[in-house]
């Protein structure tokens, strides 16, 4: 069996690393991948929205299975242009990925069909936008319509700081064409979870909960990042919260979009936030998180390639889809200055400590391998994560596993699953 995984991220290197345990033993490639895919698939260099050179590859090379990690290709439509290639692809078509393409999608959707989330408005002109500001009360939150590598979402706590973000939205374009249409939503509080499902159109299986931590800095301080690290399970997803999920929200999503003959297969990621008057829809992504990836896969006992192909067939329902009764915690090791400016090229010492054998894994993130030599390439670089019977444990193992890695310019957070101590585990 040869795969096909299209991204280059610490999420694919996970789900690379996932596959390569599985019993189909599949030949892997992976387009562009990075120097620690590189490990365990051939990377291709052909970037994850050159559609073309992708779907002639799959051709070429017989691929018998896709598998997509990024959103922008999915938002793009690859998986339009794999089916009508006839090449067997897993992820949501153009029109099932608009659920994470665009937030005034999601919230029609959601009010539509009543599902919980924060009450927004939706605007294309933003004069209307400021007049609007009028009516609310603050903080209050903008959202940039489309795809802003996670930027798109302003949390204003005045009336001036809400109209420089309109302003930079909508009007200095800031996020580009993904602030042609911008929702104006209540803030609210609670703490927030993320929940990855598998979806095949009609039913769901939950993977696992999971919590990122988005601010640079320690005591979520700092400008926000693409994610500094994770826990998996989140001890504050509780049964009782899982069940009012399952009442309120997954199924009614997944049928909503069925509904909207926009049937969904694929990952589906619930950003929630657990508020006091329950759980409410935050954002929907159409894909794995990242870095939630590199603390849910490694806790997957069943094999990937089942679920992914019940997810294709329809046939989720029969499938074995079941996790170890175990937790995960995984740090981020960026470089320092991130997420403003840093620099690369740094070389990265101590990776040999790291086999995927035992339970402890180095996603890589930002890397490449230059003259024999692995280097830091990226703001992101390493996800450190190790696997243990209890997250406390898991923590501790994560940040000595964190020790053996260096390279000039190392940052890393140092509260990663801090909050849970003292909770009990579910
Ligand atoms: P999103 O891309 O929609 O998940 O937004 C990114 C982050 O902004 C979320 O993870 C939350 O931390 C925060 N956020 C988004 N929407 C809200 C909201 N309505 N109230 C409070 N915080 C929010
Ligand atoms: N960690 C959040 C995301 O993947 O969008």
């Amino acid at each position: 069996m040869k795969i096909l995984v299209i991204g280059g991220g610490g999420r694919e290197h996970a789900i690379v690393q996932t596959l390569s345990k599985s019993k189909y033993h599949p030949e892997i490639f992976c387009a562009p991948g990075n120097a620690g895919i590189a490990q365990l698939a051939t990377c291709v260099s052909i970037g994850a929205m050159d559609f073309d050179a992708l779907k002639e590859f799959a051709l070429e090379q017989q691929i018998d299975l896709t598998i997509v990690g990024m959103d922008d290709p999915l938002v793009g439509g690859i998986v339009d242009v794999f089916r009508e290639a006839g090449l067997r692809i897993f992820g949501p078509d153009r029109r099932a990925a608009v659920l994470e393409g665009s937030k005034a999608f999601a919230k029609d959707l959601m009010m539509k069909y009543d599902i919980p989330c924060a009450n927004s408005r939706t605007f294309s002109d933003p004069e209307e936008a400021m007049i609007f500001l009028k009516e609310v009360s603050f903080p209050v939150v903008l959202k940039a319509d489309g795809l802003a590598l996670g930027k798109g979402v302003l949390i204003c706590n005045d009336m001036r700081e809400a109209h420089d973000g309109i302003d930079q939205i909508m009007i200095r374009r800031a996020f580009g064409d993904a602030g042609k249409t911008m929702v104006i939503e209540e803030f609210l509080t609670g703490r927030e979870v993320s929940v990855l499902t598998f979806v095949d159109g009609h039913s769901y299986r939950i993977m696992a909960s999971a919590q990122d931590h988005k601010r640079a800095g320690d005591g979520d301080t700092g400008l926000n990042t693409g994610g500094m690290g994770t826990f998996s399970p989140s001890p504050f997803y509780t049964e009782e919260i899982d069940r009012i999920c399952h009442e309120t929200i997954y199924q009614r999503t997944v049928d909503a979009m069925r509904k909207e003959d926009r049937p969904f297969k694929g990952v589906l990621f619930f950003g929630l936030m657990l508020t006091e008057d329950g759980p409410k829809v935050l954002e929907f992504n159409a894909r794995f998180g990242d870095p939630e990836a590199q603390v849910v896969l490694p806790r997957m006992r069943s094999d990937l390639i089942d679920a992914v192909n019940a997810c294709i067939d329809g046939t989720l329902d029969q499938a074995d889809v079941s996790f170890e009764d175990n937790a995960a915690v995984c740090v981020v090791l960026a470089s320092e200055g991130y997420p403003v400016s840093y620099e690369k090229g740094k070389r990265i010492d101590g990776l040999e400590h790291f086999t995927g054998e035992d339970n402890r894994y180095c996603f890589h993130a930002g890397t490449i391998s230059a003259a024999g030599q692995v280097v830091t390439n990226g703001g992101r670089v390493l996800g450190v994560t190790a696997v243990a019977k209890t997250l406390e444990e898991a923590r501790k193992e994560a940040y000595e596993a964190a020790e053996l890695i260096e390279f000039e310019g190392k940052y890393l957070r140092h509260d990663i699953g801090k909050s849970i101590e003292g909770v009990e585990s579910l």
